[in-house]
């Protein structure tokens, strides 16, 4: 947990410093605006790569490794008895065989955070995040999360990231938009 937040810290600082339109200076003296590396950019970005999940399909790289992150992630949080009892509607189904609702999950996460990083060929179409985590709006969240849930849910992205190979780094920049979303999901 200690190592999460100093990693969190760190790279909060950074990715800030990155977020900073920068200027290059041009020979005549005049500064002219260059275009900033996006978070989705640092992941892979537009890059077509083969889809190693989808046969003859290609995919954008950044999607690809967010959607490794997001994957590796909810395997985490399901064997995670401190968080898995949020998601007894998704952990039922998976458990009968049934995967479309862990198929949305991930689609819908992964469509989440390409956006928050900054891609530009998807959209984000699910629930806001106020009334995704509000168990009277959404009942496949059994119960409202609590800080403590929250910074759970991040030490579990953080294995799941490392699980896939991310470096510390991008881990970093990811869980500080992750803790973007903190006081919609928290809501108790
Ligand atoms: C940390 C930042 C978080 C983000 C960015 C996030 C994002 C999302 C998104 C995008 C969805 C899908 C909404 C939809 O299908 O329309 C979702 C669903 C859900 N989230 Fe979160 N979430 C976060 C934290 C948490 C936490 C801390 C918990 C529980 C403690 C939680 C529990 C759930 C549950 C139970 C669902 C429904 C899962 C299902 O489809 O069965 N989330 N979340």
């Amino acid at each position: 947990m200690k190592k999460t937040i100093s990693i969190l810290a760190a790279v909060a600082i950074a990715s800030g410093i990155a977020a900073t339109s920068s200027c290059k200076k041009k020979s005549d003296d005049s500064m002219t605006p260059v275009a900033t590396q996006t978070l989705y950019d640092s992941l892979g970005g537009t890059t077509m790569v083969a889809d190693p999940s989808n046969s003859g399909q290609m995919i954008e790289q950044g999607r690809l490794g967010i959607r490794s992150v997001v994957d590796s992630t909810i395997f985490v949080i399901a064997a995670d008895t401190a968080l898995n009892k949020f998601f007894p509607v998704l952990l039922s189904e998976v458990t009968a065989g049934n995967l479309s609702g862990f198929a949305a999950l991930s689609k819908n996460l992964t469509d989440f955070f390409c956006v928050a990083t900054g891609a530009q060929n998807f959209t984000y179409a699910g629930m806001d995040m106020v009334k995704a985590h509000d168990p009277a709006q959404n009942p496949r969240m059994n119960g409202k999360a609590g800080t403590a849930d929250f910074d759970q849910f991040v030490a579990d992205l953080v294995v799941g990231a490392k699980k896939v190979g991310l470096s510390d780094q991008l881990i970093g920049q990811v869980g500080a938009v992750v803790n973007t979303t903190r006081t919609q999901v928290v809501q108790k």
